[in-house]
């Protein structure tokens, strides 16, 4: 089990699902958190009982980041990890929508998953170089297998997902050219089960079925296997481990779509 005591996280996206996995895992493994939602009421309430610190933020709200970064900073003395789990589909293909409905759409899903993640990763390395005792830090972003097989249905998700994945392999290799111990991996999450899927499963009836039988072994992630993982990222264990990625699919990207 990897060892978080003494480290502090960051965790947005915080109130549901991977996020509140992640919080509750972290915790669990000795670090002191803040997590962060744009959903003050049911983040603030799952902090409280896992005995983290909550902010509301709006991860696309840029000029938020560096203040949420000094708040961390300011009630645990530095910043370990900062998990870019913050996200959200925008349910719409190509030729979907008008033209004003579908530039809305993919403006506000790029803010949030891809500029929300950028501005994240520059707000955290400027307080994870000035850590105490030096340059130090773990950034864990939150891509999806819709960025390596996407989906017809949402282009914008599908797209941002991707550039995340290029996105964070970039931080990695520009932390490391600089000299900085400052690592960035990326966790690909296959289908899990959190309020994102049960929201899509509104609009497509049938859907958790139909995804969680892309999976061989026929079922969905649950949100702390994905958790698990962000932690081993999160942890000091492999520090050879930077610009790397880990598939939490459940071999669904792993078998021929034949069988
Ligand atoms: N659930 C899946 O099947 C799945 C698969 C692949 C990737 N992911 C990714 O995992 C991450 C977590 O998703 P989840 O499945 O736990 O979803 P979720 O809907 O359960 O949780 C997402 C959280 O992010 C918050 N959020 C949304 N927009 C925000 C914003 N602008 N600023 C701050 N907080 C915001 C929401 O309030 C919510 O609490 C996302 O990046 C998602 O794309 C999920």
């Amino acid at each position: 089990m990897p060892d978080l005591a003494g480290k502090v996280g960051l965790v947005t996206g915080c109130a549901s699902g991977i996020g509140a996995a992640t919080v509750r895992r972290f915790v669990a493994d000795g670090a002191r958190v803040l997590g962060t939602d744009l959903d003050a009421a049911r983040g603030a309430a799952l902090c409280e009982a896992l005995g983290a610190r909550f902010a509301q933020q709006d991860v696309a709200d840029r000029a938020r980041w560096p203040q949420v970064v000094a708040q961390a900073v300011e009630a645990f003395g530095r910043l370990d990890i900062l998990v870019n789990n913050a996200g959200m589909v925008s349910q719409a293909g190509i030729g979907d929508l008008d033209d004003e409905a579908m530039f809305a759409a993919w403006d506000k899903v790029l803010a949030v998953n891809l500029t929300g993640t950028m501005a994240g990763c520059r707000a955290a390395i400027a307080a994870m170089r000035a850590n105490p005792g030096g340059a130090k830090g773990a950034i864990v972003n939150i891509a999806s297998t819709t960025a390596i097989a996407p989906l017809p249905t949402d282009v914008g998700y599908s797209a941002s997902k991707a550039a995340v994945r290029a996105l964070s392999k970039s931080v990695a290799t520009w932390c490391a050219k600089q000299g900085l111990a400052i690592r960035c991996n990326t966790v690909i999450p296959g289908a899990t089960h959190t309020g994102i899927l049960d929201a899509a499963e509104v609009q497509m009836p049938g859907l958790i079925a139909a995804v969680a039988a892309t999976s061989p072994l026929n079922r969905l992630a649950d949100p702390s296997e994905t958790a698990a993982a962000i932690a081993f990222l999160a942890s000091d264990d492999c520090p050879f481990m930077t610009g790397a990625e880990m598939l939490v699919d459940g071999a669904a990207l792993s078998i021929h779509p034949g069988f």
